[in-house]
């Protein structure tokens, strides 16, 4: 198997493939003056199975534009096979139509995918359990909550916690993980988005959280208001502490002063989107999902 990573997230890359015992297989990716990139594969592949790792992070489209053209040339170059591990998934909330008239963005990128040669994918925590069902060639939907539960139950008595999922979508959620953490409770808010805004309207609690260190999990963080919302709600109704563990630091605009200067005490999120320096904040912490990757990649 030969490992090729875009520009989004080398960090992870390496560190995937260091737990399989491989380097990275050198490509070129250069930049025209106008942005446009060329990709050149540097090492022979012919015959070979290979793994192409990027995140969708941000630019999504600028990522993805350096995946669709590696696997492109990985498969000019003669590949066996080009899989992607994509940990962090871009436009995957446009998964349908939700007004008249938009397109289903993620079945494009799912299209031009499997158009440029990709065999079959790897993503974790989508946001929705149906999202693979867009793709026409396999896509294995991988998750960050084993290892967060594994530091729920290092960090906190389990019978002082309550988790929240931040709306209704992560409800799914919620239940997997608290079933890995032996049942512990659960509360749900429930919120209201603006359709074409994208702002949040109102939000309810379902759930008893008084007295309790409330543990919210959701799959992304992208301007925070979610999380910030829902926590000033759980302190409101009694919590007397807030967490967060989220998969995927989007962080766009300011979410990261907006986070660091909220009630939450500590985010917990993983390396599927390498975070810049300048979105990194003294309540941060991130987890690798290399080791999970590596083994999805070797199964
Ligand atoms: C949405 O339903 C997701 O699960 C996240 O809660 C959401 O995308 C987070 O967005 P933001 O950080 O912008 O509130």
């Amino acid at each position: 198997m030969k490992i090729f990573s875009g520009n989004s997230n080398k960090k992870l890359a390496l560190k995937i493939a260091g737990k399989l015992g491989l380097e990275l297989s050198p490509v070129e990716i250069f930049v025209f003056p106008d942005g446009e990139k060329r990709i050149r594969i540097q090492e022979r592949v012919v015959g070979e199975d290979c793994v192409v790792i990027q995140s969708a992070s941000i630019p999504p489209d600028e990522n993805y534009m350096e995946l669709f053209i590696m696997i492109d040339a990985l498969r000019r170059s003669g590949a066996k096979s080009v899989k992607t591990m994509i940990p962090y998934l871009g436009y995957q909330r446009q998964d349908h139509v939700f007004r008249e008239g938009e397109a289903v963005s993620l079945e494009v990128i799912a299209e031009i995918l499997k158009a440029v040669g990709m065999s079959e994918g790897y993503a974790f925590d989508l946001h929705s359990p149906k999202i693979p069902d867009v793709f026409s060639v396999p896509l294995h939907h991988l998750s960050a909550l084993p290892i967060f539960a594994e530091r729920i139950r290092k960090d906190f008595k389990l019978e002082e916690i309550v988790l929240v999922s931040p709306d209704m979508g992560g409800i799914r959620r919620i239940k997997q993980i608290s079933e890995m953490l032996g049942n512990v409770p659960f509360a749900t808010v429930t919120k209201n988005r603006d359709l074409a805004s994208g702002e949040i309207n109102d939000s309810d609690l379902d759930g008893d959280v008084r007295g309790k260190i409330a543990i919210i999990v959701d799959d992304m963080i992208s301007t925070g208001k979610t999380m910030v919302e829902a926590a000033e709600m759980l302190l409101e109704n009694g919590a007397t502490k807030v967490f967060v563990f989220a998969t995927h630091p989007v962080f766009a605009r300011d979410s990261a002063k907006l986070l660091q200067h909220s009630r939450i005490e500590r985010f917990f999120v993983a390396d599927t989107i390498d975070v810049p320096a300048y979105n990194l904040f003294p309540k941060l912490e991130i987890i690798s999902i290399a080791n999970l990757a590596a083994d999805a990649l070797k199964a």
